[in-house]
């Protein structure tokens, strides 16, 4: 597996390296939940394809009072999970080769972005969109594997994409959950025992909405009240939002249809976890 730092290194591997070509991008601090992108990219890819992982830590879709500067960084953990899922390389870049000191231009994408995380996290999904198109342009990859958990993420990459006629086939991957339903975060590891005990509400409080939709209800603010009821069960838990949005514009919806998803946003302490839901 080759380690990639340079730009110029990346770009020869990736030009060299066989079809199809396909970007799995991180953060690093890798789980069981990257490891499966990396397994659904390696199916995409086929045996005799490329599978190119990048770890950034990139600090511009961090707001001014989020995590950045502890968010965990595991280098030599992240390269052997990489190996052992059968990587063949990883971008691991420094961030002054990605970011002039005086980068000046910026993706918005200002639709799918608004809603959700967008309303509590300004600035959050320029900051996503503007690394992504980065890597794609670096990377050239004919296919890249993004995570359900981050639902609106896929859904603003996928607009993106769409709306800059970039040639690059987005995959999303289902969402990789601990025995009680905790969605794999890396921000998990925040958590103190008590707090984890109670972010299992969360999947529960999602969960007993599904099986609220099936028995009829579709009514929005009633799935609405279920789930703030059930997380608020969690003496711990402070709710960021839970909103009923149609799946493909995340725009909020009155009565959900079948697709409409549920997503929600937590902090428990400092610590904010989302996940969702799709409605079927
Ligand atoms: P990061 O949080 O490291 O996540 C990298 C990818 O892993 C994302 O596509 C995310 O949705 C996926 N992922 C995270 N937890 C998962 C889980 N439990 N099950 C399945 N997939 C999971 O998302 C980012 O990094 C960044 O915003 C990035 C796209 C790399 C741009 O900087």
């Amino acid at each position: 597996m080759k380690i990639l730092r340079s730009i110029a290194a990346t770009r020869r591997f990736c030009r060299s390296a066989a079809p199809p070509l396909v970007l799995v991008p991180t953060m690093g601090a890798l789980h069981l939940g990257h490891a499966s992108l990396i397994d659904r990219a390696r199916k995409v890819a086929g045996q005799d394809g490329t599978v190119i992982v990048s770890i950034f830590i990139n600090p511009t879709q961090f707001g001014p009072k989020e995590d950045l500067a502890k968010y965990p960084r595991a280098f030599a953990a992240d390269r052997a999970l990489c190996s052992e899922h059968g990587a063949d390389a990883i971008f691991h870049p420094k961030p002054e080769s990605i970011y002039a000191a005086d980068h000046s231009t910026w993706v918005d994408e200002e639709q799918v972005s608004e809603p959700l995380c967008g309303t509590s996290r300004g600035g959050h999904f320029r900051g996503v969109c503007t690394v992504v198109l980065k890597l794609f342009a670096i990377v050239s990859p004919t296919a890249a594997v993004f995570g359900l958990k981050d639902y609106q993420q896929c859904a603003v990459i996928r607009r993106m994409v769409r709306d800059l006629n970039l040639p690059v086939r987005i995959v999303a991957a289902p969402t990789v959950r601990e025995r009680d339903g905790l969605a794999l975060s890396s921000r998990n590891t925040y958590l103190s025992a008590e707090e984890r005990a109670q972010a299992r509400f969360i999947r529960q409080a999602l969960l007993a909405a599904r099986a609220a939709f099936r028995r009829g209800v579709n009514q929005a603010e009633k799935l609405r009240r279920l789930v703030w009821q059930t997380i608020s069960t969690a003496s711990l838990a402070r709710i960021d939002y839970v909103e009923v949005v149609d799946g493909l514009t995340l725009e909020g919806v009155e009565t959900a249809a079948r697709g409409a998803m549920i997503a929600v946003a937590v902090f428990f302490g400092n610590t904010r976890l989302i996940d969702n839901i799709q409605l079927l």
